[in-house]
């Protein structure tokens, strides 16, 4: 017995709730909140976006949010631990996250390195005066065009050079651990965060211009309501938005400490992140209302989407406001910092898969998993072809990863494992918000229904309508190739053996906890006691 027993080290854990807490904020606040929610928002109907966008929320988001922490708290693993302690056979559902987090982790770094660059020239008004657009695709990135001229993988050091020091900054919190580098970073830099987005939206709310703005967004388009687009659109959005179904609140679950309030914890880290979504809307849209009234245009010319917005609208409000390089710094500092505490939630996913799966270290699986990583991500995202590769894999991951793994993950979980009710009665145990038939129905009916329409529709539109007018190959490689090369990969890495805790023969920590959670031991895993107390 004790001869298994040496083979692991004792779980990583948050120092407290509250650490938890602004981690899993820290997290879902991301590039997300800032850059892409005021358009989605706008494009959806404006004021009216709210409905469908709450419609998500509460129905789809927040119940999955609780079904990762369910999964990640019950299991006490990573992604592919915890659904192998589920069932044997839903590993791959794990890797399929882990390696979701992959190719996001490689091109979130670049826009992390865009806005730690983007910082430092509002401070100086690097882009000079009327060509923010020409600074920001032709000197920064020097883009290439992928359509007509195929890919020229030229280095180019501006981007390079912060893209590397992203990855460093981010390996040395990774390495330094759960407590001491992912919650540190965390405690010191979400209040950070959330004080320099009050001040920009404050001095943003007193722009000249700023009320058409704020009328522009949340005037309600209510006719957007009959378009199951905007529907879709919205709760797509909040799976990225509160990072659920990439395995990260699963991982981030299973650091928490036994005895804790899961649903209460859900709650506040669901409402924190809309909350700060809204607050980047009326900041945005306050800083476009400026904007369009400056270029005496309405406020539909100006606004555009994501990279257009943070990196061409911004400058020339920068540009042309009183103040601007302040607003510039705060805009673009609070995306950089928005962006490295989701950044490390999503490596978090890969490398505790690594440590679980191979015993390894933390400081030894982060080193192999990140390096590679970041070596990848310069490669691809410090070249002229970054912008195209960045589109395409984004708009590819989040359709056909994020949303068709969460579509296979309620299916395999609800309708063929049958454990719902287990996750449901971990969740009651110690919460003071109770989840019960109505959590079950969302979870196992209405999500998979609103998931299988969007995945479905998202199918037909990206096959009849070649994504962005990339050219087939193009597409073929980093869009339709890269996803399913992902389901592959995945199903591949669950068939390599385990030499880490792969159950609780080999993990003495969740044998304790099964045990005195009285909790049935794993069905396909097993494990040493079945009964209290006997053989530690
Ligand atoms: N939830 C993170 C974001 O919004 C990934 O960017």
């Amino acid at each position: 017995m004790s001869t298994v027993r040496t083979r692991t080290t004792k779980r990583e854990a948050f120092g407290s709730r509250n650490v938890f807490i602004l981690s899993a904020i820290g997290s879902a606040v991301g590039l997300g909140n800032i850059w892409r929610f005021p358009y989605v928002a706008y494009e959806g109907g404006g004021g009216a976006f709210l409905i469908p966008y709450l419609c998500a929320l509460l129905t789809a988001g927040i119940p999955l949010l609780f079904f990762d922490y369910a999964i990640g708290h019950r299991f006490r693993g990573s992604a592919p631990l915890a659904f192998r302690r589920m069932h044997r056979a839903a590993e791959p559902l794990g890797w399929w996250q882990v390696l979701i987090c992959v190719i996001i982790a490689v091109y979130y770094a670049v826009i992390v390195a865009w806005a730690a660059m983007y910082t430092w020239f509002s401070a100086q008004l690097t882009w000079g005066a009327g060509n923010e657009e020409d600074f920001f695709f032709s000197e920064f990135l020097q883009m290439g065009d992928v359509a007509s001229g195929g890919l020229s993988m030229e280095f180019v050091p501006q981007v390079g050079v912060p893209l590397l020091i992203v990855w460093v900054v981010t390996i040395v919190i990774m390495g330094l651990g759960v407590k001491r580098g992912i919650g540190a970073v965390n405690m010191v830099l979400l209040p950070l965060l959330t004080l320099m987005f009050i001040v920009l939206v404050v001095q943003a709310l007193f722009l000249p211009g700023a009320m058409d703005g704020l009328n522009a967004f949340f005037t309600p388009n209510w006719a957007a309501l009959a378009d199951p687009g905007v529907w879709a659109a919205a709760y797509g959005h909040i799976f990225f938005s509160l990072s659920v179904a990439f395995g990260i609140m699963v991982t981030y679950s299973s650091y928490l400490k036994r005895k804790t309030d899961l649903t209460g914890s859900g709650l506040v880290v669901g409402f924190a992140n809309s909350g700060f979504e809204i607050l980047a809307g009326i900041g945005v849209f306050a800083a476009l209302g400026f904007m369009a009234q400056a270029q005496a245009v309405d406020v539909i010319d100006v606004a555009s989407d994501g990279i257009g917005l943070a990196f061409v609208a911004f400058p020339t409000i920068v540009s042309q406001a009183a103040g601007g390089p302040i607003i510039g710094v705060l805009f673009f500092g609070a995306l950089t910092f928005a962006g490295l505490t989701s950044m490390i939630s999503i490596l978090e996913v890969i490398v505790a898969a690594i440590q679980d799966k191979l015993g390894w270290g933390r400081v030894r699986a982060t080193l192999i998993v990140t390096i590679p990583l970041g070596v990848i991500s310069m490669a691809f995202f410090s070249t002229t072809t970054a912008l195209a590769v960045l589109d395409t894999a984004d708009a590819f991951v989040n359709a056909f990863g994020i949303m068709a793994v969460a579509l296979v993950a309620v299916i395999v979980v609800a309708w063929m494992l049958h454990k719902l009710p287990v996750l449901q009665e971990h969740l009651n145990r110690r919460s003071s918000f109770r989840v019960g038939l109505i959590w079950k129905l969302l979870v196992g009916v209405l999500a998979p229904v609103v998931l299988g329409y969007l995945l479905i529709s998202e199918l037909i539109t990206k096959i009849n309508t070649p994504y962005g007018e990339y050219p087939g190959w193009f597409l073929s490689i980093f869009g339709w190739g890269m996803v399913i090369g992902l389901v592959i990969l995945a199903v591949a890495l669950s068939l390599i053996p385990w030499s880490g805790r792969s159950h609780a023969k080999d993990d003495p920590e969740y044998d304790d906890f099964l045990t005195e959670e009285k909790y049935e031991p794993d069905a396909e895993t097993g494990t040493i006691r079945t009964t209290k107390g006997a053989g530690a």
